[in-house]
């Protein structure tokens, strides 16, 4: 805020000060103009001085009887020429000389001044100068300072008698003394310095002026020829001079005159004075709007900003009073309205979540339904692959037994009759086909051997595939897993699938052995159910570079379209009918393989066939191993 002061109010005073200093040039410049008109009039009453006496030479030169008084010394007569002359004219005093530039007679405006001098005490001259001058011209006009501080302007004339004789002077003089700057200053309204042409006060209007050094101005006033200005100060009154060169014959008078700048002055002082109230008047003016502003405009804002930055629409939504109606009012009115609806929203997306996470537990629920009937349905298949499987070598264990009970009933009736005697006994052997017991009884028990054998294998194989005494991780040989799969598959590839296995030495796998099995399990399944007919299944165990296991398992079947491929290890992907298949086979298995750090890669060819590559570390998933050593 104070910034925007300060800008606002900083080119104002700029504006202010400047049209100050160029207001005080304009006075300054009134002030000379009204000078200088001053000092044409001034020079204009000077050269009306020097007409006023050219006229009176001129009449001195064409009196006779004057050039006959002053010549025959009859300075009587003379001076009664002239005296007449003096009172009531501007001319101060009237002095003729005779020939020999010897003051005779003087008349003065006072007659108390004027005097008459016997030729013998006469001890005035004209200067030689002078007299030099005039005798080459007869008329002469000079300035001289002149007794108690004025200045003389003075004109003298040398008369002629008709035969061009030299007859005498005529010296008249107008003093501009004290009075007459009186009046010059009563009349203009202004000061008046006169100085000599080397810039040195004479005389002056005002009695100050008189205290100057006589040189003080030389500097300023002196090569006289043009025109200087000054200001001075003369009794705390500020003055403006004007120095302006005048002409009096062969002498320049400089002419000071001097204007009061006190009224300009004042007017400037009351002009800044008035900037400067509207400067103050404008700043407080600012200092209010501010004021003003922050109230009405600022502190609402940071209301809503507050407001917006603590928002938390959890019980609510939030409400901020409207306490006016400007456009602060409308805006908090339409926050609040935001505030409202983000708050329904909110609402509407808990509910939408909690719908969510519910139908997502209903999904888990179901899927683990799934999985559990999926096992159960492969529990069923493959009890009934292994009832099938037991059924045939008990069966003929069964159908033997009759026979072995057939037999060993007729055996027991044969040693009866031996008891009896030969002829009972021989007619028995007849009787029970004797010959035929003792070849086929060895067959029988050798077919129940084998029966019983297989049976065996089956529940072997069958425990070693779950191996549930071994749920827990542990070394084991992927070759045994494999085979025991195979062996619990026989049943379905029987006749129908050429198996060929080829395990390279391999180390024992840390694993989860039934895990494993399960996989292999699935995907020979998988590989059984791909071949229509007959077919063959390629298994290759072997180690790869990076130490890990991998079991490869290829089958001839139809191959998977390249569509499937992306989706085979999705769970419930699956091209079976229903009851046939649940699709979860290859994403179980992708798990367990995932779970065991290890990974499984599908490559096929529609109607070529299907490979499966497996690998998992031979050193189980990371961690395992020291594990497994901390437990051993
Ligand atoms: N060796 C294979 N040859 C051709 N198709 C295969 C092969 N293995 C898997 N498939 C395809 O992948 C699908 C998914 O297999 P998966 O084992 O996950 O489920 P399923 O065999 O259909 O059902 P389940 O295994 O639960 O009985 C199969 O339906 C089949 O289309
Ligand atoms: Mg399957």
């Amino acid at each position: 805020m104070s910034w925007f002061l300060v800008l606002s109010l900083a080119p104002l005073m700029f504006v202010t000060g400047y049209s100050l200093v160029k207001y005080e040039q304009a006075i300054d410049n009134e002030l000379v103009q009204r000078l200088r008109g001053n000092a044409r009039e001034f020079e204009s009453t000077i050269e009306d001085y020097e007409k006023y006496l050219n006229a009176r030479r001129e009449r001195y030169k064409a009196d006779p009887m004057l050039s006959f008084g002053l010549l025959t010394n009859a300075v009587a007569q003379a001076r009664s020429r002239v005296e007449g002359n003096i009172p009531n004219s501007s001319v101060a005093s009237l002095s003729l000389f005779n020939r020999d530039g010897q003051l005779v007679a003087t008349v003065t405006q006072d007659p108390r001044g004027a005097k008459d001098r016997n030729l013998e005490d006469a001890s005035i001259y004209l200067s030689d100068a002078y007299k030099k001058q005039l005798d080459k011209d007869a008329d002469m006009t000079v300035a001289e300072a002149g007794a108690n501080k004025s200045v003389d302007l003075i004109a003298i004339t040398r008369l002629e008698t008709k035969t061009n004789r030299n007859a005498g002077y005529v010296e008249e003089i107008i003093n501009l003394g004290p009075q007459f700057l009186e009046n010059v200053k009563k009349r203009l309204g202004l000061e008046i310095i006169l100085f000599n042409e080397k810039g040195q006060i004479i005389a002056g209007s005002h009695p100050d002026f008189a205290l100057y050094d006589k040189r003080m101005f030389s500097k300023t006033v002196g090569g006289a020829g043009s025109e200087t200005f000054f200001d001075l100060t003369v009794r705390n009154e500020p003055y403006g001079f004007i120095v302006t060169p005048v002409k009096w014959g062969q002498s320049t008078l400089l002419v000071g005159l001097g204007a009061s700048k006190q009224k300009s002055k004042g007017i400037l002082r009351n002009v800044n004075y008035a900037f400067f109230t509207m400067i103050c008047a404008i700043g407080i003016i600012f200092v209010m709007v501010s004021i003003f502003a922050t109230r009405v405009v600022v502190r609402p804002v940071y209301e809503l900003v507050d407001a917006i930055q603590m928002m938390e629409v959890k019980d609510g939504p939030v409400e901020i009073p409207v306490t006016t109606d400007t456009e602060f009012g409308v805006l908090t009115e339409s926050f609040n309205d935001m505030s409202r609806r983000i708050y329904q929203t909110k609402m509407e997306l808990e509910k939408k979540i909690t719908e969510v996470e519910k139908a997502y537990s209903d999904l888990k629920d179901a899927q683990t339904r799934l999985v559990h009937s999926a096992k159960m349905v492969s529990l069923g298949q493959m009890v009934a692959g292994i009832a099938h499987e037991l059924n045939n070598p008990i069966g003929f264990i069964y159908s033997n037994m009759s026979h072995l009970r057939d037999y060993s009933e007729k055996l027991k009736t044969i040693i009866e009759a031996g008891e009896q005697g030969k002829e009972a006994l021989e007619k028995e052997k007849q009787k029970a086909d004797y010959s035929y017991i003792v070849e086929d009884l060895p067959r029988l028990i050798a077919s129940c051997e084998d029966g019983a054998r297989r049976t065996r294998d089956i529940v072997i194989g069958l425990r070693n595939f779950s191996r549930l005494e071994e749920a827990k991780i542990k070394r084991v040989s992927l070759k045994e897993g494999i085979e025991n799969t195979l062996k619990l598959l026989s049943g379905e590839m029987k006749n129908r699938i050429q198996v060929h296995t080829h395990f390279e030495v391999v180390p024992d796998v840390l694993c989860y052995a039934s895990q494993l099995n399960q996989v292999f399990m699935n995907i020979l399944t998988n590989a059984a159910q791909a071949i229509d007919g007959e077919g063959e299944i390629w298994i290759h165990l072997y180690k790869d570079a990076k130490n890990k296991a991998v079991v490869s398992i290829k089958d001839s079947g139809k191959g998977i379209a390249k569509e499937g491929l992306d989706k085979i290890f999705d769970p419930f992907y699956t091209t079976k009918s229903v009851g046939q298949g649940t699709g979860l086979g290859l994403s179980i298995s992708y798990g367990i393989v995932k779970n065991h750090g290890g990974d499984i890669q599908v490559k096929s060819d529609t109607g070529k066939g299907t490979e499966f590559i497996i690998s998992v570390p031979i050193d189980g998933p990371p961690g395992a191993l020291a594990e497994a050593n901390k437990k051993a």
